[in-house]
């Protein structure tokens, strides 16, 4: 949530800021604001709405300076609007910060601020953190000290950077609990929430630890622990390059990111798959092969799409390796008391290995002695850091707030990671030669399904009035449907339901008439029998079907309305190919429909506040 971004060097600072917070969009896009510390004052520019919102309010190139902060918000305190909008400054207005998270003991701080005589203009619990650092400078003389009196009495979490007049050559970050990075340059250095935001500039970058601050100026940069414990830090390469950031010719980063799967998938399994012995290597896990052999359960944590993904890995690992396998949601998990023991392996699946509640659920199974492991996205994040090892997902920055190639990035992995764990077991060659085949196979299939994208995007203008639709699917195939229909409601605002199939008849039956799509995953697997009779059942009651199938199904289109069909796979990847036609349909529908595809309303890329 929120995205910052930071500069002091030798360049004009709004203009980098105004483009690194254009990169960090995806992250909040309820207001943008900057600051140029022009000494003796601070300039500053906000504006509710997008960063072109702000552009086409502000001159930016009036604001000149060399130093400054920018902020995207995704509001928690106080509604979006001009006044909410970051940066905020304390009192005498000698000092501006961004900030990422929420300030639990906001209230707390703002009466003890009230009482001596502090006003406030917004509703936010950063503007609090920036009036209390603003007295606590009054009597400290220090910026630095001042900064880290305060998040020392602060509760809750921040990603936080620092301008003011009183140093105008220093900015100050700090972190707890909200991603930030430092981008190291020749002269110039940049702080930021992630590394798409500062790849224009340089390649270096230092992921910021829990608990760490960091004080630049023009000619250096160090860090330090918020008790002021000076830290080492260690500069890494970014992986990426600029132009897996960009559009390429597609009008939505969605619809770019769809069509990159048979080359996301592909990287996915690129050097890891071993078809002839059908196994993979999967060298992130080397240092916890013991554990995987002796683990008693595994327990996936994880919220959304990754969540989804989990429920595909539990029929997975339950079916390959006959491992019981528990999905945990991380916001319950870590406030249920779980029953863990050095036995289980806790994996945590994250694009972006930044998501609060799942990165609190395995610090709560590392307290309890678990294994923790991570499937995550983004390099580096901190859930990557985190976990005793794990296996990155490399499907490139995703930049669509709705998750496609991540998705099938995850199922790419857990396939794996299934095959890995059974081959270790029972399984087979013949039969981890028939995964690993299939796996293989997979990149083709999905281009094939995204060459008949047209016949998705006429389905899809026909259907894009509805109210509601219903998702459904049996085995394996229902996380497809609960996914298929995760992708409707984030970008189109339709309601939509996932189901089990057979659990339709316990009560969503009710809701089915003629005005009532509903989605069937009805590939040919040991469950398609099953499946034609729910979709007779909607059928009887006048209701509308476009089903899921698997080429050369002949008798499904005399019961469907619309047939989009995919190739046969291993019945265990189903999910995969099943997900495509179904992202696509969401897609088409939200653009129908006159919808901001890459940003709807309410969502915000990474999730880093409870
Ligand atoms: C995906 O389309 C969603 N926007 C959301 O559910 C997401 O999957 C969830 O917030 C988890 O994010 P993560 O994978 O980065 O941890
Ligand atoms: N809690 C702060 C606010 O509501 C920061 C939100 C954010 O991370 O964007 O303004």
């Amino acid at each position: 949530m929120c995205g910052i971004v930071g500069y002091i060097g030798q360049q004009q600072a709004a203009p980098i800021i105004i483009n690194g917070l254009k990169r960090l969009e995806y992250r909040g896009y309820d207001s943008a604001g900057v600051c140029i510390v022009r000494s003796p004052e601070l300039d500053i520019a906000k504006k509710a709405g997008r960063v072109v919102d702000l552009e086409a309010n502000v001159d930016i190139s009036l604001l000149t300076g060399t130093t400054g902060v920018g902020h995207t918000r995704w509001a928690t305190h106080g509604i979006p609007n001009d006044v909410n909008a970051h940066p905020h400054t304390d009192a005498s207005g000698r000092i501006a910060l961004v900030h990422n998270g929420i300030i639990e003991n906001y209230l707390t701080i703002k009466k003890k601020l009230v009482a001596a005589g502090y006003g406030f203009r917004s509703e936010t619990d950063s503007e609090v953190l920036a009036v209390f650092i603003g007295m606590l400078y009054d009597t400290l003389g220090d910026l630095e000290s001042a900064v880290r009196t305060a998040l020392s009495e602060v509760e809750g979490t921040f990603g936080l950077v620092v301008v003011s007049t009183v140093e105008p050559d220093m900015i100050i970050a700090a972190r707890r609990g909200s991603p930030l990075i430092l981008g190291i340059g020749n002269d110039e250095f940049l702080v930021a929430s992630d590394a798409s935001a500062v790849i224009a500039h340089t390649r270096q970058v230092v992921y910021l630890h829990e608990n760490e601050m960091a004080i630049l100026t023009r000619t250096g940069f160090t860090t330090k622990t918020i008790a002021n414990v000076e830290t080492h830090s260690v500069i890494d390469e970014i992986t990426f390059e600029l132009d897996q950031l960009e559009k390429g010719g597609f009008p939505h980063f969605m619809l770019k990111e769809i069509y990159e799967q048979p080359m996301t998938f592909r990287d996915g399994y690129r050097g890891r798959l071993l078809i002839d012995e059908g196994n993979v290597r999967l060298g992130g896990l080397t240092s916890v092969v013991d554990k995987l052999r002796s683990a008693k359960r595994i327990i996936f944590t994880a919220c959304g799409t990754s969540w989804h993904a989990g429920l595909v890995g539990e029929y997975l690992i339950e079916h390959l390796a006959r491992i019981p396998v528990e999905v945990e949601y991380a916001s319950e998990f870590r406030y249920r008391n779980p029953i863990i023991t050095p036995d289980d392996v806790v994996i945590a699946i994250s694009q972006s290995g930044e998501t609060a509640d799942t990165l609190a659920a395995i610090r709560e199974a590392r307290l309890r002695g678990a294994t923790v492991l991570g499937m995550v996205n983004v390099v580096g994040s901190t859930i990557a850091r985190e976990t005793d090892a794990g296996v990155y997902l490399h499907a490139g920055p995703e930049i669509g707030v709705a998750s496609t190639k991540a998705f099938t990035s995850q199922l790419c992995v857990l396939t794996q990671f299934a095959l890995y764990l059974g081959r270790m077991r029972q399984l087979g060659l013949e039969e981890g030669k028939n995964i690993a085949r299939a796996l293989d196979a997979i990149p083709d299939q999905i281009h094939a399904i995204l060459e008949k994208a047209d016949v998705i995007e006429a389905i899809a203008k026909e259907y894009a009035g509805v109210s509601n639709i219903l998702y459904l699917g049996r085995g394996v195939n229902f996380p497809a449907a609960l996914e298929g229909a995760l992708k409707l409601k984030e970008i189109s605002y339709i309601h939509a339901e996932g189901y089990p199939a057979a659990e339709m008849k316990h009560g969503p039956i009710a809701l089915i008439d003629e005005n009532m799509p509903v989605v069937f995953i009805a590939t040919k697997d040991e469950s398609y029998d099953k499946i034609l009779s729910n979709i007779q059942e909607v059928r009887a009651r006048n209701g509308k079907v476009i089903a899921i199938a698997s080429e050369g199904d002949d008798h499904i289109s005399a019961l469907a309305s619309h047939v989009l069909t995919i190739p046969t796979t291993h019945p265990l990847l189903t999910p995969v190919l099943a997900s495509i036609p179904l992202q696509l349909l969401a897609y088409y529908i939200a653009v129908e429909r006159g919808c901001n595809v890459d940003m709807p309303r309410n969502l915000a890329k990474s999730v880093t506040v409870e």
